[in-house]
């Protein structure tokens, strides 16, 4: 049967019409970007704020006795953090069966890159003093650094590459080359497990946590799921 067409509604009722509410609902891609993306934004930011909080006495709140290793270990703890999140967004996109989640994987994996990077300048400026002659000592001879460093050299192409416009212009080169971001991860458990002195079980959850990613990616390719990358509309 042929559907009704659509009448325009007539003069009379348009004063009627235009007295109505309007429920503009925005839709779903609407809500990601207009939404959710500006809050994940705030709450990413948030372990920087509590930082500069202390930093600056609010609340009665300080850095502690060593101020610049707790800048040090809080922003390298939340930019391994910021890893392990990026790389659990597929699976969990999976298991709840929400693809919109891959929207958010790209901000997270920018902040983790961001903060890995806030680290490594806390290291240059404030643990170093610029001093380039021990830096560069430092990256050649201490393996824990050596590694952290490899993790942040490895972590720049994927940030550069993250836009819409790389992933377009690189097809399935994208994917391979953001497939580094497992080994990124690991590098950075890695720089973690060198660098405690005594209780290694944290480093150790974290690296129980990666290879239980990686395993389940593995076992997903080899069921012959084929990798997703983040929906193009503008998400
Ligand atoms: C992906 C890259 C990196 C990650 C994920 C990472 C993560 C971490 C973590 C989790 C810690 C321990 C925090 C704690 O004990 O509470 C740490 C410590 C440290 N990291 Fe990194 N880091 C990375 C790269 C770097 C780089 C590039 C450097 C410098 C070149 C660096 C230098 C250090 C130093 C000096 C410490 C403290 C060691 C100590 O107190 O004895 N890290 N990092």
């Amino acid at each position: 049967m042929a559907e009704p067409m659509q009448t325009e509604p007539s003069p009379a009722a348009a004063p009627a019409l235009a007295l109505a509410p309007q429920k503009r609902s925005l839709s779903a891609v609407q809500q990601i970007k207009y939404l959710y993306k500006p809050a994940l934004f705030v709450l990413c930011l948030l372990p920087l704020l509590l930082l500069a909080a202390k930093a600056f006495g609010v609340a009665g709140e300080s850095l502690g006795a060593n101020p610049v290793e707790t800048v040090l270990h809080t922003l390298g703890k939340w930019g391994l953090k910021f890893l392990v999140l990026t790389l659990a967004v597929t699976p969990l996109k999976d298991i709840f069966h929400w693809p919109r989640l891959l929207a958010f994987r790209r901000m997270l994996g920018l902040f983790a890159f961001f903060y890995v990077l806030l680290h490594f300048l806390t290291w240059l400026i404030l643990d170093q003093e610029l001093y380039w002659p021990g830096i560069l000592a430092d990256i050649a001879k201490r393996p824990y650094i050596t590694i952290g460093f490899a993790a942040l050299l490895m972590l720049v192409p994927l940030a550069v590459t993250s836009t819409h416009k790389m992933m377009r212009r690189l097809g399935r080169r994208w994917t391979k080359l953001h497939r580094l971001i497992y080994a990124i991860a690991l590098l950075g458990v890695w720089h973690y497990f060198w660098q405690v002195k005594k209780d290694v079980r944290e480093p150790l959850i974290y690296f129980g946590v990666v290879a239980a990613l990686l395993a389940w990616r593995i076992w997903k390719r080899r069921r012959g799921a084929k990798p997703q990358l983040a929906n193009a509309q503008n998400l």
